[in-house]
């Protein structure tokens, strides 16, 4: 089997009624970033930062998987499937994709700041605090406090090596609903193979280099014509 390979962004849960950062009304456009989404921010105001996320996970809840997720999944019939996602949300998982691979971090996860291997999954009745909410006095069984598992800014991104040799093993790479702007998520489209078919689906999609397929069109109607492309 070929392998296709996704890399995917905000723009493929837009759809599931998730904001996206930087369009109209995006998330950072009601919330700064750098207090909300950095290192610094954390080490600043960590009550804040967890109270952010809390508000996100409660958004998540309501949200289900689209037909651009369930496409994905439609196309491990045909392909061997890897999603490299941006995204923290878990509506690739939940549409049934077996192979995700998060690049930012996990909403529902949380972990243990003194040993950034004890990952929890929220709800976690391991934890002091038994819902989806944490906060700066929640406990693990260790006694020590939890940060959010996000990949803050000005913060390394570890999956980004696993991501690029996925990258370089695509037959087939495809950009989802992504703005391109920020790195090292923003380069994996050039670490797919010189003769590898590129496709970027996005109704409003940023400059990419003259060989990438754009599909000017939403997730779901992009899909839809990406696997009417490739059945050919
Ligand atoms: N279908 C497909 N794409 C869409 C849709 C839709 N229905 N609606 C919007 N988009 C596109 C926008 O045109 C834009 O190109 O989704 C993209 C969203 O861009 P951003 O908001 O910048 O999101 P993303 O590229 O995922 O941001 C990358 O920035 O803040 C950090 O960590 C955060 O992972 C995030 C990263």
């Amino acid at each position: 089997m070929k392998n296709l390979v996704v890399s995917s962004g905000a723009g493929i849960s837009a759809e599931s009624g998730v904001k996206t950062f930087r369009d109209a009304d995006g998330l950072w456009e009601n919330y700064p970033v750098m207090d909300v989404a950095s290192h610094d921010g954390f080490l600043r105001d960590p009550a804040l930062i967890h109270n952010f996320y809390n508000m996100l996970r409660a958004k998540m809840v309501n949200a289900q998987p689209n037909a651009a997720h369930y496409g994905l999944v439609e196309l491990e019939k045909y392909f061997n499937v890897n999603v490299i996602t941006q995204n923290v949300d878990d509506l690739h998982e939940r549409a049934g994709s077996k192979n995700v691979l998060h690049l930012h971090g996990e909403l529902m996860k949380v972990r243990s700041l003194k040993d950034e291997s004890r990952v929890y999954k929220l709800p976690c009745d391991e934890l002091t605090d038994k819902g989806l909410e944490t906060s700066v006095d929640t406990r693990d069984p260790y006694g020590d406090p939890v940060r959010p598992h996000i990949v803050f800014f000005q913060e390394a991104v570890p999956n980004i090596e696993p991501a690029c040799e996925l990258a370089q093993q695509a037959d087939i790479f495809v950009v989802i609903g992504t703005s391109l702007v920020v790195y090292p998520a923003a380069s994996l489209l050039h670490y797919a193979p010189r003769n590898a078919e590129v496709y970027y689906i996005d109704p409003r999609p940023s400059a990419v280099p003259s060989y990438v397929h754009v599909i000017p069109k939403t997730a779901t109607e992009g899909v839809k014509e990406l696997i009417e492309i490739l059945s050919k």
